[in-house]
């Protein structure tokens, strides 16, 4: 290390190492991973949401030459595997035993000597389907004469799942009857879909002579996987070795367990060979773990004013047929309770209930910790509806609730304490950066002229980094994480964590955590993740979690390696350990800086020269349970021109004012803010799963269910404010997902804005073209009567 050279630890924007490999095409994905002999699995689908199935011939299919085995639910019934256990203790069937029900169930599975005779041999099964009313809609299914979904349950004679509710409903109820004004919204939030690039897939290798099983597979939570996998198959838990290799997205897609990957390793188990299953993009698109899904009411109370009082919301929840959705146990609809966001609002009540429909499952947290998503775009739409009541400025009516600097640590009314925050500093900027009062004077010159313009806001609050254990925790596993970091003799180290990449960049801003702490070059931090007997046991990235959770076991293993070196520092420079002082990799004498020993010298000697009594070695491991959620916030604007001739509209402008505490890698933070802004828009504009009447899957590829391309993606201007997370080691806060939660109410906001003259309050994403002017239309017409 020169004597000069600046380490590149926090606050630097170091280019992400991992980029090399990636854009040589030398990425190693699951698919890229070929094992000898291995075989080939393909699934076949049901086409109808609810059918019973009166039986399964598949010797058609068995003679096809390369075809190795057809497995059935019953052949894995015969094995205890045919249902398997969801993330929310509730069962999932594996392979169809009984009935199917939803478009695109797991039915039967062929595994052959590749994967085009796999898919070939599908054809020739023979399903006898005897289809069933199905139930599209969670209103339907909880109608008393409404088919029984769940009839694998002995005691189920409904579709009712939970009901379940957060804060003081007597308190509420009392604001609301003391309120000046109540504005209220109906809206739906409708299924998404994560849609990740690389869709999921495993090779499962069990080897018949030690027993070992070895998956790779598109897992966002390798080590809790594992642990299921080892309750589900009954395997013990050290013989199973999960691996994932570089994914290619996940946004919560990759977090549950899915029936492919628990068939390619029971075939694997029963034929001894390992068998590879990769996933099509309809697939991924009809039966792995969709998002939100919410019909949502949500009633506030306000003064005159303007002061908001009472927040009550009430929640639909469309689970699908079975409910799995990954989330922490305790919380039944995740971190709604996040609703009130950004407002001091004293008085709030949430209730939910959750139905089982003709649907795939899921309910998962896509690139949003847990359901704040729903919970924040309910909210900021509802704040701009309030503002419309009562005749304020959106910016103002947001700026007179905040919650103020001075009141954090602050305790919501559903019981989370918010561990610091300026939203009002964030609006500032934001309004600022966008030019807020020139557009105001400019949209009223454009509506004297009949022109539809408009200016969205969204001041965002969310919860990330989940979570202490007491309250937090995946089917009984603790939601904390590991980090282990081994300094080898020449000074460069290894760091193992818990959590898993997707993309985020992990292996240049962990190695950077490693170099603020220690003074080791990020480019000599080498980071492994992803491989369950090789890494600390965590329960991996999802709800970005990873900065709050492992960033900071990160930092405190650093740090409790650091307290060894300085120890060996002490008897290099032959000095107590109290008069050693530590900056940027450098051990010196306080009051003699001449008398220095590099992070270096130290790792040497820790192999080499360490006192007498101590063990050799410069290494160590942390789990760290989190004392706090962190809340990074934000506000979002943007302006849109709405065509009223067509519904079309376009975003001339989007500012956004991100908060997550420290950054550790601003150019990492813009990335995974532009994505994530990108997905939002999507979500706003153009993105839908629906079903027909007969629960036909509408949005199984990509030419229904649309991704924004760089064409139709806004330009996106950003800001930056920054207050530290006062209980995270490094001030950091978790950011991948606060666009995506932001976004959505900012643009939709926007082209509520631009139609409020016209009288119109809510369209329910996706805002599409034939929405807008339908909206348009019908506003004009309740116009003239
Ligand atoms: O859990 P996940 O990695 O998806 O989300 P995250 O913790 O928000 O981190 C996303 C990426 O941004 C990671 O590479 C983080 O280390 C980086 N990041 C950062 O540089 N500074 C922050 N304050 C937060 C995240």
């Amino acid at each position: 290390m020169a004597d000069t050279e600046e380490i590149r630890g926090l606050g630097h924007s170091v280019r992400r190492v991992e980029d090399d490999r990636f854009i040589r095409g030398r990425g190693n994905y699951v698919d890229d991973v070929k094992l000898p002999g291995m075989l080939h699995m393909a699934i076949l689908r049901s086409p109808y949401a609810h059918a019973t199935i009166n039986g399964i011939d598949a010797s058609r299919a068995q003679a096809l030459p390369g075809v190795v085995a057809v497995v059935t639910g019953e052949l894995m019934a015969q094995h205890n595997l045919a249902w398997m256990p969801t993330m929310s203790y509730d069962t999932q069937a594996v392979l169809v035993t009984d009935k199917v029900r939803f478009q695109g169930q797991e039915v039967a599975a062929v595994i052959a000597e590749d994967p085009y005779i796999a898919k070939d041999a599908l054809e020739l099964i023979d399903v006898d389907y005897e289809p069933l009313e199905p139930v599209v809609t969670p209103q339907r299914a909880l109608e008393a004469d409404a088919p029984v979904i769940r009839t694998d349950k002995e005691d189920k004679a409904d579709n009712h799942i939970y009901d379940w509710e957060t804060g003081d409903k007597e308190a509420t109820d009392a604001a609301f009857a003391a309120a000046d004004k109540v504005v209220s919204l109906d809206t739906f939030y409708p299924r998404c879909h994560p849609a990740p690039l690389e869709t999921c897939g495993c090779i499962a290798d069990v080897d018949p002579a030690t027993g070992q099983a070895t998956i790779w597979m598109t897992s966002q939570a390798p080590h809790a996987i594992r642990t299921v996998f080892a309750m589900v198959a009954g395997l013990p838990e050290e013989k199973i070795r999960i691996i994932s290799p570089d994914l290619g997205g996940g946004f919560g897609n990759k977090v549950p367990v899915y029936p492919g990957y628990v068939v390619a390793t029971a075939a694997s188990l029963l034929l001894g060979r390992p068998v590879k299953w990769i996933e099509e993009r309809s697939e991924n698109l009809i039966s792995t773990g969709f998002a939100r899904d919410f019909h949502m009411r949500g009633e506030m109370a306000l003064k005159d004013d303007g002061t908001m009082t009472g927040l009550r919301v009430s929640l639909l929840a469309d689970e699908g047929a079975f409910h799995a959705d990954a989330q922490p146990s305790k919380f039944k609809v995740g971190l709604f309770g996040i609703v009130s966001g950004s407002y001091d609002l004293p008085n709030v009540h949430v209730s939910a209930t959750g139905a089982y429909t003709n649907k795939a499952p899921g309910g998962v947290a896509y690139r949003c910790s847990f359901r704040v998503t729903e919970a924040s775009y309910l909210i900021e739409r509802l704040v701009q509806n309030a503002a419309y009541e009562l005749d304020m400025d959106p910016a103002e009516i947001r700026r007179k609730n905040f919650i103020k600097p001075e009141q954090f640590p602050y305790s919501s009314a559903t019981g989370f304490v918010y561990d610091s925050g300026d939203y009002e500093g964030a609006l500032n900027m934001a309004l600022e950066q966008i030019g807020y009062a020139d557009l105001r004077r400019e949209q009223e010159a454009a509506r004297a002229e009949g022109t539809l313009f408009g200016i969205g806001l969204a001041s965002f609050t969310e919860v990330v980094g989940a979570g202490p254990h007491k309250e937090y925790d995946i089917l009984g596993l603790a939601m904390n994480d590991g980090a282990e970091l081994r300094v080898h003799p020449t000074g460069k180290a290894i760091l193992k964590i818990s959590v898993q990449t997707q993309g985020q960049g992990h292996e240049t801003t962990f190695a950077q955590i490693v170099a603020e702490e220690l003074g080791i070059q990020p480019e000599e931090v080498k980071v492994m993740h992803g491989d369950t007997d090789n890494t600390p046991y965590g329960l991996g990235t999802y709800a970005s979690r990873s900065t709050p959770v492992s960033g900071a076991a990160t930092a405190m293993v650093s740090r409790r390696v650091r307290e060894k070196a300085m120890k060996i520092a002490a008897h290099l420079l032959e000095v107590s350990e109290d008069d050693i002082e530590f900056s940027a990799g450098k051990f010196s004498v306080k009051g003699a800086p001449e008398n220095v020993k590099t992070i270096q010298d130290v790792a040497l000697a820790a192999y080499t020269n360490f006192p007498d009594g101590m063990e050799a070695g410069l290494e160590g491991v942390y789990y760290y349970d989190p004392p706090n959620l962190t809340f990074p916030f934000g506000t979002y604007a943007v302006a849109v021109e709405v065509d009223p001739d067509t519904g079309e509209w376009k975003v001339r402008r989007m500012v956004a004012v991100d908060d997550c505490g420290v950054r550790i890698n601003p150019m990492i933070v813009e990335g995974q803010i532009h994505g994530g802004l990108t997905e939002g828009y999507g979500i706003a504009a153009m993105q839908l799963i629906t079903f027909d009447d007969n629960g036909n899957c509408i949005g199984s590829n990509f030419t229904d269910y649309l991704l924004p391309t760089a064409w139709e993606t806004p330009r996106f201007e950003l800001g930056a404010t920054v207050t530290p997370s006062p209980h995270h080691p490094i001030g950091a806060k978790g950011v991948g997902e606060s666009p995506t939660v932001g976004s959505p109410a900012a643009y939709v906001n926007a082209v509520i804005d631009a139609l409020q003259p016209l009288g119109v309050t809510n369209i329910d994403m996706p805002l599409t073209s034939g929405k807008v002017w339908q909206a348009i239309q019908a506003a004009k017409a309740k116009a003239v009567v």
